[in-house]
């Protein structure tokens, strides 16, 4: 280990760990499985087309150090899977799925030791796709590095399961129809910097984006999906494509199903979320985080007592608990590290 970690006060930040994994693809040759080297910088062309037409795709997904004492990571093909839409948006060779999770537990296996104990973090893992290759045209590159790195983190908003204050987002939306909002495209995140930083500096944790045609429903809270319930019942907003596909979001449907609850994927106008009795965000960072507030054209409105709600809470240890081991895995989500 480079320097010792203090888990008690992990944040949502870089820590660099010892090793990454990297591989590359030329000429339209078939992916290969790459290696592990140390964690450092990368040489890159200055023409390479991530760093000139924004070719690229990021992943975010979590190992956990469980109740039963091993170390999982959870649903790592979907990340796989949804990196593959991504390439083929964006007109990237897309990673086979079984190189894609070879590579993430070969990771992970390298840097065990990064793993925080059950209940003081994760090990974030985060994979790249990009056109590494040079090209002066606007084209695809002629080559493509994969690489995963890690680093310990802990809650993705201050206070984790505190209530976060949001603001609705009122002259900036994060995708249009047609476009890349569908996809974890690299370019998506940095456009969204400056509403963020602006609403960070009024207090606000983060902000929500409205759909860029009517301006009146909502999409998502920056890099989160969101979630609202009325009377027992769960909204979120549907995929339309301008909307990331949360694997996070997926899991809470699927849970909040089987633990009896209603859910509808549809529209969600923002005088309706704004009448919920909770609402919530959730991601990989930010795992299930519950919304306290929403401040929309002046007026602040405020989910109950401004704590986190009982049915986000409940869907909030029942995710917890399947990533922890301390819930039965009854969805087959939980994929453990084979053991050295
Ligand atoms: N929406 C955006 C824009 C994101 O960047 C993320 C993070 O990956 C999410 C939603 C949540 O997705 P997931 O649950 O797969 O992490
Ligand atoms: C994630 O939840 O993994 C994200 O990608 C969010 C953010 C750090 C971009």
């Amino acid at each position: 280990m480079n320097q010792p970690v203090d888990w008690d006060s992990l944040t949502f930040s870089l820590t660099p760990t010892d090793t990454m994994y990297i591989t590359t693809t030329l000429d339209g040759a078939p992916w290969t499985p790459g290696n592990l080297q140390p964690y450092g910088d990368i040489p890159m062309s200055p023409a390479a087309g991530v760093l000139n037409y924004g070719q690229g795709l990021f992943e975010g997904m979590k190992a956990y150090t469980t109740s039963k004492g091993r170390i999982v990571c959870f649903r790592p093909e979907e990340n796989a899977r949804r990196m593959q839409r991504g390439a083929d948006r964006l007109k990237m060779p897309p990673v086979p799925e079984s190189i894609f999770v070879d590579a993430v537990e070969q990771v992970v296996n390298a840097n065990r030791h990064w793993v925080p104990p059950m209940g003081k973090g994760a090990l974030y893992i985060r994979p790249l796709l990009m056109g590494s290759g040079p090209v002066l045209g606007v084209s695809p590159a002629p080559s493509y590095t994969f690489l995963i790195y890690v680093t310990p983190v802990g809650p993705y908003f201050k206070g984790g399961m505190s209530a976060i204050d949001l603001l609705i987002s009122d002259h900036h939306h994060r995708a249009a129809p047609g476009g890349s909002g569908g996809v974890k495209a690299i370019g998506n995140y940095a456009p969204g910097m400056k509403p963020s930083k602006e609403a960070k500096a009024e207090g606000y944790a983060e902000v929500i984006y409205l759909d860029a045609e009517t301006h009146s429903h909502i999409e998502e809270v920056g890099a989160a999906n969101f979630f609202c319930v009325k009377n027992s019942v769960l909204y979120t907003p549907e995929l339309t494509g301008t909307i990331l596909p949360g694997i996070t979001r997926d899991s809470i449907i699927e849970m909040a199903g089987s633990l009896g609850y209603d859910v509808v994927e549809g529209k969600v106008d923002v005088a309706s979320a704004l009448e919920a009795d909770e609402a919530f965000c959730c991601g990989t960072a930010a795992v299930i985080s519950p919304i306290g507030s929403i401040t929309h054209e002046g007026t602040k409105v405020v989910y109950g007592d401004g704590k986190p709600g009982t049915i986000t809470t409940q869907l909030y240890d029942a995710l917890t608990g399947l990533q922890n081991e301390t819930e039965e895995d009854n969805f087959g989500w939980i994929h453990p590290l084979p053991q050295d």
